[in-house]
């Protein structure tokens, strides 16, 4: 089948890459230039596992095309995804749907009488969005005076986690599929089809299919509730993290150990052991913005959901946690020498999208701490992204502790477990650590001579 993609950031380029690995012919539209050149390459602007191999074999096969030619892409689709950014208004926190509604606009203006696509919102929208891609179209289409054209709208979220995005992607859950239009959900059944056949064999440049993994079902709804279920998943998922993330605070004061804790928790299958590892607070580039925007919607509707308003605030705390452990036991952090290790928002990436080490440093400095930070791949990102805060950045985890007068592990990079403890016990000038995401081994620790501090442990 013909597909195009429109905006090939990193749902755009994963769906893309993914669909013409399942055969499809796939043609990704981007208005960046520079981008579509890279990509034509072969070569992928960030770091996914998988990817940029599975890119660079359909390029070469032809089945994966990019162009800033939005005409060349959408001639001969049978479907479109909408794949554009959707960033939070900063003043009125609404969704600002410029950019698909500008992709909806010019889609209606070229679509043609000789095919009639499935045009597929897949960026995480306000729910009802469907309703204002649809207008949008219906505009474009007036606009071109071809009153003669045939299409259909439906929404179809994505679950992607960045990190294992291709594994999400061949392997889901779920795929959730939403339209008024019947003959639509059928022809995108069709389009996943491959990824709904138990027979599925997967190509040899993605992951064996993970243990347990079996049938995926395919969810058939209504687009508002198909919309919802996006946002309800990832808000869900944002409240599991801060829920436990409360009990380790209330388990630190109590003496408990939030290991153990979530693993007695997790084990009722009701709840299940996922998104129970307490630490700093969720972030990234979704948890955040979905959940201020059904915030934002439920509001607007005239309900006040207090649950998921309560979990943003309690997300937004759990970051002062660290600096509050750290104060227990170096009182004042004027003029304190503080570590960070790691600044992405989770291991693996070089994402800083509300990740929780920009506020911790932020709140170092209004304390007139002497920060220094260490990430093995974020800090050209991180010093490009916060030019003007004074802080200075590490050579390699051994250079930033030198002389500490506290250490904070934020991100749980791998190689942060590995480390030689000993040398930094010896390095640093006082010898506490707060171990933001329980990855250290605390008798070990203790055992050395740290003041250690879990959150929960
Ligand atoms: C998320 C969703 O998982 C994905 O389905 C969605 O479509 C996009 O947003 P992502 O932002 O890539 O994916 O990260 P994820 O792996 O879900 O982690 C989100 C945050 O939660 C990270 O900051 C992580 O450190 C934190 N987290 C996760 C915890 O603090 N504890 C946990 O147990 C799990």
């Amino acid at each position: 089948m013909n597909v195009a993609i429109i905006g090939t950031g990193y749902v755009g380029l994963v769906t893309g890459a993914s669909l013409a690995l399942l055969g499809n012919t796939v043609k990704c539209h981007d208005i960046d230039q520079e981008k579509v050149n890279l990509l034509l390459k072969g070569r992928v602007p960030f770091f996914e596992p998988y990817l940029e191999p599975i890119v660079q074999e359909q390029v070469t096969n032809k089945r994966l095309l990019f162009s800033s030619n939005l005409s060349t892409c959408i001639s001969d689709a049978d479907f479109i995804f909408i794949t554009v950014g959707t960033p939070t208004d900063q003043v009125s926190g609404a969704v600002n749907l410029e950019y698909v509604c500008k992709a909806a606009t010019s889609i209606g203006k070229l679509l043609t009488p000789d095919k009639s696509p499935v045009i597929i919102n897949k960026s995480t929208v306000p729910v009802g969005s469907h309703k204002i891609v649809q207008k949008m179209i219906e505009e474009g289409v007036y606009q071109s005076g071809n009153d003669s054209v045939h299409f259909a709208v439906a929404s179809n979220p994505e679950f992607l986690r960045e990190g294992s995005a291709i594994i999400d992607f061949f392997y889901p859950d779920r795929i959730v599929i939403g339209s008024e239009n019947t003959e639509a959900l059928a022809r995108l059944e069709l389009l996943y089809r491959p990824l709904l056949d138990q027979s599925f064999n997967p190509p040899p440049t993605i992951p064996p299919r993970p243990e347990g993994f079996s049938q995926v079902p395919l969810i058939k709804v209504d687009p508002i509730s198909s919309e919802l279920i996006k946002y309800a998943s990832n808000a869900f998922l944002a409240m599991k993290i801060s829920f436990i993330n409360e009990i380790a605070n209330i388990s630190d004061r109590l003496g408990g150990n939030i290991h153990d804790i979530s693993r007695g928790i997790g084990l009722d299958r009701r709840i299940g052991p996922h998104f129970l590892k307490s630490g700093l607070g969720w972030g990234g580039s979704c948890f955040g913005k979905d959940l201020k925007g059904l915030v934002f919607d439920a509001n607007a509707s005239g309900y006040n959901p207090r649950v998921l308003t309560a979990v943003l605030e309690s997300n937004s705390l759990q970051r002062t946690v660290p600096i509050l452990k750290l104060q227990s036991y170096l009182k004042s952090l004027r003029g304190k020498s503080i570590g960070i290790l790691g600044l992405s928002f989770k291991p693996d990436t070089d994402d800083l999208r509300d990740a929780p080490s920009i506020e911790i440093i932020k709140k170092l400095i209004d304390l007139h701490a002497i920060v220094k930070v260490y990430d093995p791949v974020a800090m050209n990102h991180f010093r490009a992204n916060f030019p003007s805060l004074p802080i200075k950045y590490a050579n390699d985890e051994y250079d930033l502790v030198n002389s500490l007068d506290g250490l904070i592990l934020v991100t749980e990079w791998d190689q942060f477990t590995h480390l030689d403890w000993k040398t930094v016990y010896d390095k640093m000038k006082h010898k506490v650590v707060v171990d933001g995401r329980n990855v250290l081994d605390k008798k070990g620790m203790e055992a050395i001579g740290f003041v250690y501090y879990g959150i929960g442990s």
